[in-house]
């Protein structure tokens, strides 16, 4: 399976701090061919890459996103929290990483993080971003706000979206069409082979989330899965050296 997407879950999150310019950078270095992360916007409407809508988990500081300018986001430091070897590390903006993988073929993955905070004009934002720097066939947007993803659609029909869910969607390939999505997000556990086959058939690809065990994503590939997105994007090498892909 040469083609199969290895995305970067939040960068190389399993040996790096997630969603930071540090793990960005080592998922290039690991091969991984896509890169997944999180986006926010600050109270003066900055796309920053961050994960939670309060940045207690990484900084260690009970704010939101929603209610911090773009400096004061930008001066938080987010790497000690996974080691101190990362002390320093900031939380990027969109603009950040989308100049990083400039020049690259990277597909990036963009999760709109807009299920708990209603961020306004975040879909208009997002892909003014895309387009400024000429990415539109490289990035796939996708969020498990499906209204959302809908929305994206409709302002710009030209980019991919992803449907993220949890699990037991019915036929989610027919409703994936419905909103005019082009691929499926789904947990790891809520993929099952004839359900790859099925959305193959209606021209809907499957990049499930989040597979961090070798046997777990050879499943997937024979399945058929055109993506996988995980933490350790260096084991998926591994293993696809491993099959000869
Ligand atoms: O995009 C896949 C995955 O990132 C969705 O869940 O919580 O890790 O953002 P989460
Ligand atoms: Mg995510």
């Amino acid at each position: 399976m040469p083609n199969l997407i290895n995305f970067a879950h939040r960068g190389a999150s399993g040996c790096c701090p997630e969603n930071t310019i540090a793990a960005f950078a080592r998922a290039l270095e690991l091969g991984a061919t896509g890169i997944e992360t999180d986006v926010q916007m600050t109270k003066d409407g900055h796309l920053v890459l961050i994960h939670d809508e309060t940045l207690q988990r990484t900084a260690g500081t009970p704010e939101w996103v929603k209610d911090l300018t773009l400096d004061e986001v930008a001066s938080r430091e987010v790497g000690s929290s996974f080691h101190e070897e990362f002390r320093g590390e900031k939380i990027p903006t969109l603009d950040e990483l989308l100049k990083l993988v400039k020049g690259r073929d990277t597909i990036v993955n963009l999760e709109l993080k807009n299920g708990l905070v209603q961020y306004p004009e975040l879909e208009r934002k997002v892909i003014e971003t895309i387009k400024h720097y000429g990415m539109e066939e490289r990035v796939i947007i996708s969020s498990f706000n499906h209204y959302s993803l809908a929305d994206c659609k409709k302002i710009a029909p030209e980019i991919r979206t992803g449907i993220l869910y949890m699990e037991g969607l019915y036929e989610p390939w027919e409703y994936a069409k419905r909103i005019g999505a082009d691929a499926l997000h789904a947990f790891q556990y809520a993929v099952r082979p004839e359900f790859v086959a099925a959305a193959g058939a209606q021209g809907i690809v499957y990049h499930p989330f989040t597979v961090n065990e070798k046997k777990e994503m050879a499943a997937l590939i024979q399945a058929g899965v055109a993506g996988i997105i995980t933490d350790y994007p260096d084991r998926l090498n591994e293993l696809l050296s491993e099959q000869g892909a």
